[in-house]
């Protein structure tokens, strides 16, 4: 996150995982819709309604939380204690790592291989559970491959998470860049299934730090007591244009899958022409970032000249416990991002 925040930065950033940031200009609203102040209960009443509606569940299930960052932190604290195993996959994101391991949680990884298409297998998951498993921990779609895992592969997962009693945590930050017939929430799958997720990443709305975990009514109060340490009252103004956002969620979405669907486009005839030789990608149909490996050479000079060199900056896969592997991101700006891959190409040919 030090890295995102300090140094990803460059001319041609395809360092980003979130799309172009929605402009306020954009959506409707005027002055006299904000205000400063607002309720200061457990939930803004018609947020917490708003977000119940999008995901079809109560609102009794809902925290709302300072983006998907805060929604994870307050569902790992509350579903686990000191000393209790969690099980996240391997490639992560990296915070879910840190958070477990900042609640004092033995953390264990389970891979999801490469050689598999990053695919989410629960044989693995079979595997690496113990008595002590409390949580296991997955993505969709995952970061940073964006692989869709489907529904019956989580149901298995869930069914494996209820033979020892423990839950199941799933970051769905990225599950609605799947634009055509999108993934209901995993919450619906079982009583022991938490997901997280916010209007960050897919809608380009990150300021707003709109997000929210869905749990089971006793676990979201507990949640909300637990928030009272971190944010206590979030931002009224915030909360006010969130409702707002939601009420125009479709429009929002839409604008960002033009940009993204455009540098997808653009990705596939990168990988389809002779320029990405040096290249695998494990290639997805959805989600705005892809995780290529670099077949030959040192990845850490390519990222370095990359950047010196060439203005263009990539996330380096060391991030993800993946030295070798580098992440893209898409849905920023179409001709940033093809003048991007292009030089990837120049930069691996010097
Ligand atoms: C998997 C995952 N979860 C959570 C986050 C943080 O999201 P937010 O900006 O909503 O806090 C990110 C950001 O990159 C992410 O990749």
């Amino acid at each position: 996150m030090q890295w995102a925040k300090l140094q990803s930065k460059a001319r041609f950033n395809l360092a980003t995982s979130g799309v172009a940031a929605y402009p306020l200009s954009e959506l409707p609203v005027t002055i006299n819709q904000l205000e400063i102040n607002g309720d200061h209960t457990y939930g803004y009443a018609p947020l917490q309604q708003a977000i119940a509606k999008k995901a079809g569940v109560d609102p009794d299930n809902v925290v709302a939380a300072a983006g998907t960052s805060m929604a994870n932190h307050l569902a790992m604290a509350t579903l686990i204690e000191p000393g209790d195993e969690v099980l996240i996959e391997h490639p992560a994101y990296e915070l879910l790592v840190s958070t477990a391991q900042y609640l004092q949680a033995q953390v264990k990884r389970f891979p999801r291989r490469e050689e598999n298409n990053f695919a989410l297998d629960p044989s693995e998951i079979r595997r690496a559970i113990t008595p002590k498993t409390k949580l296991i921990v997955v993505t969709n779609l995952h970061n940073p491959s964006s692989v869709l895992t489907p529904e019956s592969t989580l149901r298995e997962v869930g069914d494996i998470a209820s033979s020892i009693n423990a839950h199941v945590l799933v970051d769905e930050v990225y599950l609605d860049a799947v634009y055509e017939n999108t993934p209901s929430t995993s919450f619906h799958l079982g009583k022991n299934f938490v997901t997280t997720n916010s209007l960050t990443k897919v809608y380009g709305l990150s300021g707003l730090r709109c997000g929210w975990v869905l749990s089971q009514p006793d676990q979201a109060r507990a949640m909300y007591r637990l928030n009272d340490l971190f944010g206590a009252v979030p931002p009224h103004p915030a909360e006010l244009l969130s409702v707002i956002a939601f009420q125009n969620l479709d429009k929002i979405r839409a604008r960002a899958r033009t940009i993204v669907e455009a540098d997808r486009a653009q990705l596939s005839a990168f990988f389809a022409s002779g320029q990405a030789q040096d290249f695998a990608a494990i290639r997805t149909d959805f989600g705005t970032t892809t995780f290529p490996n670099l077949k030959n050479g040192n990845v850490d000079l390519f990222i370095t000249q990359l950047r010196e060199k060439y203005e263009t900056s990539v996330v380096p896969g060391d991030f993800f416990d993946m030295p070798g592997h580098f992440r893209i991101g898409m849905g920023v700006n179409t001709q940033m991002f093809a003048e991007g891959l292009r030089r990837i190409a120049r930069s691996t040919q010097d």
